[in-house]
C-alpha cells in the first residue's frame, strides 16, 4: 500500500530508506538521478536520513563518487549549480560500493553495508533498488539480489519493503519480456517492481488524466461519434548521438513506440477509472491495449511505415547518414523512423484511426497528441485551407507544455471567410516555471510505494504482442525500407498513409 499516495507538494512524507542505484557511474546516474535525488532533497521531499549507494565496477572511494555526482547536479540539475548546505547534507549520505554485478561477495558486503546503514540512519530495511544499467545485466543483478537474500522481506518488521525500479528497454520482444518477468518474479513479488517509463512523470501526461476527467466539456466528446482520428508524434531532431550500437539492435519501433508512444495512446483512449489508484488506471490502460486489433502481415504492409535518415544537411551543417553513426552495422536495415495507423476495437473508439509515428532527425523536436474531430458541415461557411473546418485539440508534451485548441474564426472584414485560429493554454504562463524533472516525481512515487506511473507486467506484455505482429513483417522487409533526409518529416509514405483517407499529419511547431 502506497504510504501517502500523490504526494508533491510541500513537507516530508516518505520514510527515510536505501535507495541503492546498480550502474551509478553511468551516464544516467549522473545525468538524471543524482540531480533528482538532490532536488527531492533540497526541495524537502526527501526523509533527511535517506541514504544513496552507488554500486559499479569501478574502484572508487566515497569520496570521488561525491565529486563526481556533484559534477552532474552542477551540470544538469534544474537548479543548479548545487547549493552548499543541501549538497553537503546529501554528500554526507552518498556512498560508494565497488563490484561487478557478476560477483556475489559484492552482494553478501552489500547486505553488510546495508544493515549498518539500516541502524545507523534508523532505515528499518526500506530499500530502492534502482537498475540503471544496460538490459542485459537486470536478470544477474536481481537474481544475485535474490541470492544474497537482499530481496527478502524480514517478516517480522512490518516497517520495512523492498522495492526495484527496472530501466527501459524492457524487453526486445514478448518473449523475452515475459522471460525477464519470470525472473524478475522469482525475486520480487510483482507489486515491489517498478517499470519505469520516464515520460509518465511529466507533468503534461499526468495532466491528461486532470484534462479528462476532471473537465465536464470534453468527455461527453471523446468517442468515435465526435472524433475523426487521433495523432500522437514523438519526435527528435538529433540522431542516435552515440547510442549506435544499443540503437541498432532495437530500432524506432522498440525504443519509442512499444513505451513512450503506446503509453501515451493508453491515457488518451482509456475509459475513466474507478479511482486514482495505481491499479485501477493500470486495469484500463491494459482493457486499451488489448482491444487494439491485431495486425495481419498485409495490414503491416499497408497501414506502417519504417524509414532510415541518409546523410545531408540541417541549416547548413553537415549531417552523417545513420549508416554511417558508430556502432551502426554499414548494412542495417534498422529503422530511425517508425509510422502505424492502429485500430481500437471498442465501444468508444470503433471506426477510429490512431495514427503514432516517431523519429530521429525530424524537422522539429517536440512530443504531442493531437485530437481531430469531426468537421461542421460545410454548408454555410467554406474552409478551403489544407485540415481546415476540423477543431483539433493539442496536447503538446515537450518541449513547451501547453494545451491547444484550434477553432475557425471569420476572418475581419466584409466577407464570410473563417480562418483556424489557435486558443492556447501554456503551463508556464498559469503555474510559474516550477516543474519537478520526471525523474523527481517518478522516484519519490517509488519511495512512497505508489506505482500509478509505472508499467505493470501485462502493460508492458501486451504492448510487445501488438510491436511483434508489426517486427514479424518487417524483419522479413514488408513493407520495405524507405529514406529520407534529415530535418524532414520522414519519409513521404506517411504523408499518403494519411492522405489516402483525406487526412494530414498536424504541422507543428504552431
Ligand atoms: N543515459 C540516459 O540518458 C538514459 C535515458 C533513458 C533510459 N536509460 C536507460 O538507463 C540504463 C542505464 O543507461 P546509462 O546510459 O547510464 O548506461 P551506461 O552509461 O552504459 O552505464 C552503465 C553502468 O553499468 C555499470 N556496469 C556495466 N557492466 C557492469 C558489470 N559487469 N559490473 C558492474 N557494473 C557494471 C557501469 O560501471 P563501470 O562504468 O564502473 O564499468 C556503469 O555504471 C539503460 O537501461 C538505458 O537504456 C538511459
Amino acid at each position: 500500500m502506497p504510504e501517502v499516495s500523490n504526494a508533491i507538494l510541500g513537507t516530508i512524507l516518505a520514510s527515510p530508506c536505501a535507495i541503492v542505484i546498480f550502474g551509478a557511474t553511468g551516464d544516467l546516474t549522473s545525468r538524471k538521478l543524482l540531480p533528482a535525488i538532490y532536488n527531492l532533497s533540497k526541495d524537502g521531499l526527501l526523509h533527511p536520513d535517506t541514504v544513496v549507494v552507488g554500486f559499479a565496477r569501478r574502484p572508487k572511494t566515497d569520496d570521488e563518487f561525491r565529486q563526481e555526482m556533484l559534477k552532474g547536479v552542477n551540470s544538469f540539475s534544474r537548479s543548479r549549480p548545487a547549493d552548499n548546505t543541501p549538497w553537503n547534507k546529501l554528500a554526507e549520505r552518498l556512498f560508494y560500493h565497488q563490484s561487478t554485478f557478476e560477483d556475489a561477495h559484492g552482494y553478501a558486503s552489500l547486505a553488510t553495508r546495508l544493515a549498518d546503514l539500516d541502524q545507523k540512519y534508523g532505515l528499518s530495511g526500506r530499500r530502492l533498488y534502482y537498475l540503471s544499467t544496460s538490459p542485459a545485466e537486470f536478470s544477474t543483478i536481481v537474481h544475485q539480489l535474490g541470492e544474497a537474500g537482499l530481496g527478502n522481506i524480514d517478516p517480522f518488521n512490518s516497517n520495512a519493503w523492498r522495492r526495484v525500479i527496472v530501466e527501459k528497454p524492457f524487453g526486445h520482444d514478448l518473449a523475452s519480456a515475459q522471460e525477464l518477468n519470470q525472473q524478475i518474479n522469482r525475486v520480487f513479488d510483482e507489486s515491489q517492481v517498478y517499470r519505469i517509463d520516464h515520460y509518465l512523470g511529466k507533468q503534461t501526461v499526468q495532466n491528461l488524466l486532470a484534462f479528462r476527467f476532471a473537465n465536464g466539456i470534453f468527455e461527453p466528446i471523446w468517442n468515435r461519434r465526435y472524433v475523426d482520428h487521433v495523432q500522437v508524434t514523438v519526435a527528435e531532431d538529433i540522431g542516435v548521438e552515440g547510442r549506435g550500437g544499443y540503437f541498432d539492435t532495437a530500432g524506432t519501433l522498440r525504443d519509442m513506440l512499444q513505451n513512450h508512444l503506446m503509453q501515451l495512446l493508453t491515457l488518451v483512449a482509456m475509459e475513466p477509472p474507478v479511482s486514482l489508484d495505481g491499479d485501477a488506471i493500470r486495469d484500463e490502460k491494459v482493457r486499451v491495449l488489448k482491444s487494439i486489433l491485431p495486425f495481419t502481415p498485409e495490414q503491416v504492409e499497408s497501414l506502417t511505415v519504417r524509414g532510415q535518415y541518409v546523410r545531408g544537411d540541417r541549416n547548413g551543417q553537415a549531417i552523417i547518414g545513420y549508416l554511417e553513426e558508430r556502432g551502426v552495422s554499414p548494412q542495417s536495415h534498422t529503422e530511425t523512423y517508425a509510422c502505424v495507423q492502429l485500430a481500437i476495437d471498442n465501444w468508444r473508439w470503433y471506426g477510429v484511426p490512431f495514427y503514432l509515428r516517431s523519429g530521429k532527425h525530424l524537422k522539429y523536436k517536440g512530443s504531442e497528441i493531437s485530437i481531430h474531430f469531426n468537421r461542421a458541415p460545410g454548408v454555410l461557411f467554406n474552409t478551403p485551407q489544407r485540415g481546415a473546418g476540423a477543431n483539433v485539440l493539442t496536447l503538446r508534451i515537450q518541449p513547451r507544455e501547453s494545451i491547444g485548441l484550434q477553432i475557425n474564426a471569420k476572418r475581419p472584414g466584409t466577407s464570410t471567410a473563417v480562418t483556424p485560429v489557435q486558443m492556447n493554454f501554456q503551463y508556464h504562463e498559469a503555474f510559474g516555471s516550477y516543474s519537478p524533472e520526471a525523474y523527481e516525481r517518478l522516484l519519490l512515487d517509488a519511495i512512497l510505494g505508489d506505482s500509478t506511473l509505472f508499467i505493470r507486467r501485462d502493460e508492458v506484455e501486451s504492448a510487445w504482442n501488438i510491436i511483434d505482429q508489426i517486427e514479424d513483417s518487417w524483419a522479413v522487409g514488408q513493407p520495405p525500407l524507405k529514406f529520407y533526409a534529415p530535418g524532414s518529416w520522414g519519409p513521404d509514405e506517411a504523408n499518403q498513409l494519411m492522405r489516402k483517407s483525406g487526412r494530414y499529419w498536424e504541422e507543428f511547431p504552431q
